[in-house]
């Protein structure tokens, strides 16, 4: 089922920002017991970031896009917190990130996906192009790549 009452929002202020990095960290690094921290790197502030919020005001999901080139953006920390997933919540996240994409004029979007979300952006319309590296010698990505319409 379709989640219809959400909206997708760019955090702002330094609350809204600690509440996005949150949601990260529980859904991609707490259950592999990575410190707090280790969801960030150092290039969050050159990048655009989006957040799903239910109409409760709570985050269920947050991602990331990242300008790599003029010509190739790339997103990374995808992340629907797991009571909302497959309700189209990544799907519309996504979306507003290839939109960000578009606008700047970046057709040529990449990620490495976790071999669990393979099929999750194969049916978002992104090519597998093979493993690319093995995370904490355990979960398998692969690179994919989209070219936006
Ligand atoms: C992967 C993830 C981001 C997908 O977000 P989501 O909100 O659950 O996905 P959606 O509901 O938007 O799914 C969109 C489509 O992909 C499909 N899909 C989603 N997850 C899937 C999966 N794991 N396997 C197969 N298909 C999947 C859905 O069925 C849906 O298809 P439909 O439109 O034909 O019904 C989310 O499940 C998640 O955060 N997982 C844990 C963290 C993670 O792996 N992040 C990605 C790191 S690379």
């Amino acid at each position: 089922m379709k989640v219809s009452n959400i909206i997708i929002v760019e955090p702002q202020t330094s609350e809204e920002f600690e509440a996005y990095f949150l949601v990260r960290y529980n859904v991609l690094r707490k259950p592999w017991r990575k410190p707090i921290g280790s969801e960030k790197d150092e290039m969050e502030k050159d990048c655009t970031h989006a957040m799903a919020i239910d109409s409760n005001g709570n985050i269920i999901g947050v991602c990331r896009l990242q300008f790599n080139s003029p010509s190739q953006a790339q997103i990374r920390y995808m992340a629907v917190i797991e009571s909302e997933q497959g309700q189209g919540i990544g799907s519309r996240l996504l979306q507003y990130l290839e939109d960000k994409a578009k606008r700047n004029n970046v057709k040529n979007v990449i990620l490495h996906a976790r071999s669990s979300a393979l099929n999750f952006y194969l049916n978002c319309g992104y090519v597998n192009n093979g493993k690319s590296y093995l995370m904490w010698d355990s979960i398998q990505h692969y690179l994919m790549c989209k070219l936006l319409k």
